[in-house]
């Protein structure tokens, strides 16, 4: 039989068109993976342990947190994620602040230590060479909020003391000593504005003590502030860019640029909200945006990633548990990004920060010795009018 030699070559032409992109689809698939098993993700924010909380009341040895399901997270979809170290978020309600506060944070520190100490592919590391070192996944602490402190840097001590590396200083409430982004939602303190002068010795203290300070959630004020007197670089834990969507949680532009100069990281949230302001469609896309705009304005080298996962209700589609991630990496080598650039927001970027935290505890602890340490706490107003209510009484009686 005779072919008709054109033909032939059309069908040859079909055939490639068809099945190129195929294989290119299939290969930037394969090269995040590649990539993921090369350079493990340290993620900036986890709200796992407050579902602990949440739904077990931290009785954790009844549950299998290797399946658990009712959750975003479990140690199975950690692991299907690449997930080299994973900071938890010990997240007490801002109710609890002048309350309860510092005793729900000790309790949530437990439930973490618990659960890194009691599950062989969890490890629980206080050090960037702690997480350079672990073959497992590195559990760190992270404490979500300057409510937990109480106003007191003896407590900020003690919590660095039993592991915390960073600590958000504010939430969704104003503290005595700091402002949050969020107006609306708490009645704490509202004429605080930025960082008091309480609030730097704060900064001071977490630059001496080599804590990392996270400034997701804190109002601009607050950042600007942080950024000028912090010596060492400072970290957004879950924040994204407020350029592309103008939500609370989200850093500015002229913040972006400040950060770069601190040379410290923002850690891109996934919180769907915070991506997209209320637009129907959220997809790897929407947080790509925010990932292409930060790089534009601040550089790859300023970026990380903190999901947020089990912190909020809804994700992007096809983002939905920590075992999405190489999905976004996949996204990121589609729009051109590079190995170097993808392993600085997988890793390097976050270690290069904690890195340099660390290194100025070196240096402030080397300047310090024999100096005494303050042992100022900030003290309420309604503290000090008891106690010239108590004096009246005294000399009164007498
Ligand atoms: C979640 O876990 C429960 C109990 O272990 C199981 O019955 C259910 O099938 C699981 N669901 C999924 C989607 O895996
Ligand atoms: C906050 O400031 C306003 C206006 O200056 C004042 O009326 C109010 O009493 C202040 N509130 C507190 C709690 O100090
Ligand atoms: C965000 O943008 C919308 C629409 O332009 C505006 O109505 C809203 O007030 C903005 N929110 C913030 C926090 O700037
Ligand atoms: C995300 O959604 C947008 C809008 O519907 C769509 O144009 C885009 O192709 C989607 N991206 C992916 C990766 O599915
Ligand atoms: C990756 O991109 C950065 C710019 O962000 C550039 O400096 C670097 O040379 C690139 N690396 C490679 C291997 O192309
Ligand atoms: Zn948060």
């Amino acid at each position: 039989m005779k072919q008709n030699p054109t033909k032939l070559l059309l069908w040859l032409l079909m055939f490639l068109f068809d099945t190129v992109p195929f294989i290119c689809e299939k290969s930037i698939r394969e090269r995040a993976i590649n990539l993921m098993q090369d350079t493990r993700l340290i993620d900036g924010h986890n709200d796992f342990v407050l579902r602990l909380r949440i739904f077990y009341q931290n009785r954790i040895s009844k549950v299998n947190l290797r399946e658990i399901n009712k959750t975003h997270t479990n140690l199975l979809k950690l692991k299907a994620g690449y997930v080299g170290a994973q900071f938890w978020s010990v997240y007490v309600l801002c109710s609890a602040q002048n309350k309860d506060a510092v005793r729900l944070t000790l309790e949530q520190i437990d439930v973490v230590k618990r659960m890194c100490n009691s599950y062989e592919e969890l490890e629980f590391v206080t050090t960037s060479q702690g997480i350079s070192d672990s073959r497992k996944i590195a559990c760190l602490i992270g404490i979500e909020g300057g409510h937990s402190i109480d106003s007191s840097l003896a407590a900020l001590r003690m919590y660095y003391d039993l592991g915390v590396r960073y600590m958000t200083l504010t939430h969704s409430c104003n503290t005595p000593w700091s402002e949050s982004s969020s107006k609306e939602i708490h009645n704490f303190y509202p004429n605080v504005t930025g960082l008091t002068a309480f609030g730097q010795e704060v900064v001071k203290e977490m630059n001496r003590l080599g804590m990392l300070i996270d400034l997701s959630h804190t109002s601009y004020s607050t950042a600007e502030t942080a950024l000028h007197i912090s010596k060492a670089p400072v970290i957004f834990s879950h924040s994204s860019a407020f350029s592309v969507c103008n939500h609370s949680r989200n850093v500015p532009d002229d913040i972006l640029q400040k950060l770069k100069k601190n040379k410290g990281i923002i850690m891109v949230t996934f919180n769907a909200d915070a991506l997209a302001c209320g637009r129907k469609v959220v997809n790897v896309s929407t947080l790509a945006d925010h990932f292409d705009h930060i790089k534009k304005i601040a550089g790859s080298e300023s970026i990380g990633i903190g999901g947020d996962y089990d912190g909020v209700e809804r994700f992007p589609e096809g983002l939905e548990d920590v075992s999405k991630y190489p999905s976004l990496i996949e996204e990121l080598l589609r729009r051109g990004w590079n190995e170097t650039e993808l392993r600085g927001v997988l890793k390097e970027n976050f270690l290069r920060v904690f890195r340099e935290v660390e290194n100025v505890r070196k240096i402030s602890r080397a300047m310090d010795a024999g100096v005494i340490i303050g042992q100022r706490r900030h003290s309420h107003p309604s503290r000090c009018r008891r106690v010239v209510v108590c004096v009246f009484w005294v000399l009164f009686l007498f």
